[in-house]
């Protein structure tokens, strides 16, 4: 056997597909990781803390798994986590831009330009950049899919998260931008959650959950799984005609709109 044919016989048996998923070591972006590895899929997982990083690659499987540390805006942490994807798997069926921030909470009048950029440059910018890539190193020519975590909050006014708001809205007008070009070689869909139990949105909840859930009419909050089963299924061939949407995953918040 040469060695080549012992690397693919050592090879897992799986979809053979590949998904780069950014901030991954926790929450949703873990779920979304955890999920694909589930069904088959191999992934490429970023975050910053490189500790943690390496401990969710090791729940996820070191051999489907590999994990690349980094910021989402710094443009040469792009280029390797797409690199390090390319030279490890060979490939990049799809993307998951999930990394996000929120660090400011009060009123969108006072909040300060400096921040609002950063917020930008993390969620929007950064998002352009991993889905610029992607495209040039292998979906371009090979196709695939891409999602883009965004929020109930960029389709709503969202007291005290307006520049967040104000970015999860420029990356759903990202989704149609990309999707209107990639097509028909790549399908480019939206997530946009309400509340899901994580450190990121545990202010939003903790000590206070009964009174949160109370606006849910499915009676609960949102759990990471939630959103990786939306990802899974855009992320699919039975998502196969569906591109530029964004589906709203809110356990039925938005039904409270009217009258
Ligand atoms: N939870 C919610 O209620 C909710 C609702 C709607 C939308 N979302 C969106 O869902 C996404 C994930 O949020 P989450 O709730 O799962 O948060 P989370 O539990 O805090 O997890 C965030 C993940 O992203 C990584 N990360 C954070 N900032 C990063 C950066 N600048 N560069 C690279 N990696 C980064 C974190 O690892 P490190 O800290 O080590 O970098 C971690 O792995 C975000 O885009 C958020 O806006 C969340």
């Amino acid at each position: 056997m040469t060695a080549q044919e012992r690397e693919r016989a050592q090879e897992p048996a799986g979809t053979g597909r590949v998904a780069l998923v950014t901030g991954a070591s926790r929450g949703i972006g873990h779920a979304v990781a955890a999920a694909l590895v589930a069904r088959g899929d191999r992934v490429v997982i970023t975050g910053r803390n490189e500790e943690a990083l390496k401990d969710a690659v090791e729940a996820l499987g070191a051999d489907r798994a590999l994990g690349v540390p980094g910021k989402a805006h710094d443009e040469a942490h792009q280029a390797a986590a797409v690199e390090a994807a390319m030279e490890r798997f060979g490939r990049i069926d799809y993307l998951v831009n999930n990394a996000g921030t929120n660090p400011v909470f009060g009123p969108i009048t006072d909040t300060d330009l400096g921040v609002a950029r950063k917020v930008f440059e993390t969620n929007v910018v950064s998002a352009l950049g991993f889905a610029q890539r992607t495209w040039h190193a292998w979906q371009q020519e090979h196709g695939g899919a891409i999602v883009n975590i965004t929020s109930v909050a960029g389709l709503a006014a969202s007291p005290f998260v307006g520049a967040y708001g104000m970015s999860k809205a420029a990356m759903a007008n990202l989704t149609l931008q990309l999707a209107h070009e990639m097509a028909p070689k790549v399908r480019v869909n939206s997530l946009a959650p309400a509340v899901v139990k994580t450190r990121f949105a545990a202010a939003l909840y903790e000590g206070r959950e009964a009174e949160a859930v109370a606006s849910y009419p499915l009676g609960r909050l949102g759990v990471p799984e939630d959103v990786a089963g939306a990802a899974v299924f855009l992320l699919s061939d039975a998502a196969g005609w569906i591109t530029g949407q964004t589906l709203v995953l809110d356990g039925g918040l938005f039904l409270n709109a009217g009258i």
